[in-house]
């Protein structure tokens, strides 16, 4: 018999998993880790350690693994991108400065889980901050509900994050690929929950009414940014991260004269 448990994180946005380990993975486990993600978002798994193999089975079982446009993948393993920082680094980290929900700019086939597992981690910086979707919604004034309901978002590869991402695509080696623009609602429904999804580093608009769609844009954005939506969480070597993109925005934080690397596997 297992004995894990789960308790949330800061604010209440994801939740720990403990006492599980994804070397000896049962399948009700897989079936209980989809549940918290349901439930909170985001789940964190202290200090796994696992080996490439081990760590993409897990992420396989919880869905179709996709290669990310944007990144190469490790050298066996296609579907494991590297995300390295290097001391010599100036720029901002990859997806740092604005809160987003990945690949929101894909029309169909939006992976829906992003997966990182700690492989170099800096002391006491280059945490990750997330912002509950469930929880900002659920804060909403009734009349901004009513006003959104059926309203769509234009999210673009080329939004407000795209310089970080360009950085990071030139150091590799990758070409920037053509800009991706589409259309989601910016309320989505997980397991009957509502969530707002305005991804902000890909947003470019908010489709209300002309008179209106400027500042709803604005007044959602400076919401899920507020301090009582989000966590940041603090990384260990070996930790391991899912979020469900349709109810999570996350984003780097600010890391200076350090190597911090994460593996990350994007999830259908
Ligand atoms: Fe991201």
């Amino acid at each position: 018999m297992s004995n894990i448990s789960i308790s949330p994180g800061k604010n209440n946005v994801g939740a720990y998993v403990n006492d599980l380990d994804l070397n000896d993975l049962k399948e009700n486990q897989t079936n209980l880790i989809k549940d918290i993600l349901n439930k909170y978002g985001v789940v964190f798994i202290k200090q796994q350690n696992l080996d490439s193999k081990t760590y993409q089975n897990f992420a396989q079982s919880l869905g179709q693994l996709v290669e990310y446009p944007r990144l190469k993948g490790l050298e066996n393993y296609p579907f494991i991108n590297v995300l390295e920082r290097k001391p010599t680094d100036k720029s901002i980290a990859f997806g740092g400065s604005f809160l987003h929900q990945d690949t929101s700019y894909l029309d169909k086939d939006r992976p829906r889980y992003t997966m990182l597992m700690g492989i170099e981690i800096p002391d006491n910086q280059g945490n990750t901050i997330f912002s509950s979707g469930f929880n900002s919604y659920k804060k909403l004034p009734e009349e901004i509900k009513e006003k959104i309901r059926n309203a769509k978002g234009v999210f673009s590869s080329a939004g407000p994050i795209s310089k970080t991402r360009r950085e990071l695509e030139a150091r590799s080696g990758i070409k920037s690929a053509q800009v991706m623009e589409a259309e989601h609602s910016i309320v989505h429904e997980v397991n009957g929950q509502k969530s707002l999804y305005i991804s902000p580093g890909h947003l470019m608009k908010i489709k209300i009414n002309e008179k209106e769609n400027e500042e709803i844009k604005k007044y959602l954005i400076d919401h899920v940014n507020k301090d009582e939506f989000i966590f940041s969480y603090k990384w260990d070597k070996g930790d391991i991260v899912v979020w469900d993109n349709l109810s999570i925005m996350h984003k780097a934080s600010e890391v200076k004269n350090c190597t911090r690397v994460m593996h990350r596997i994007t999830i259908k």
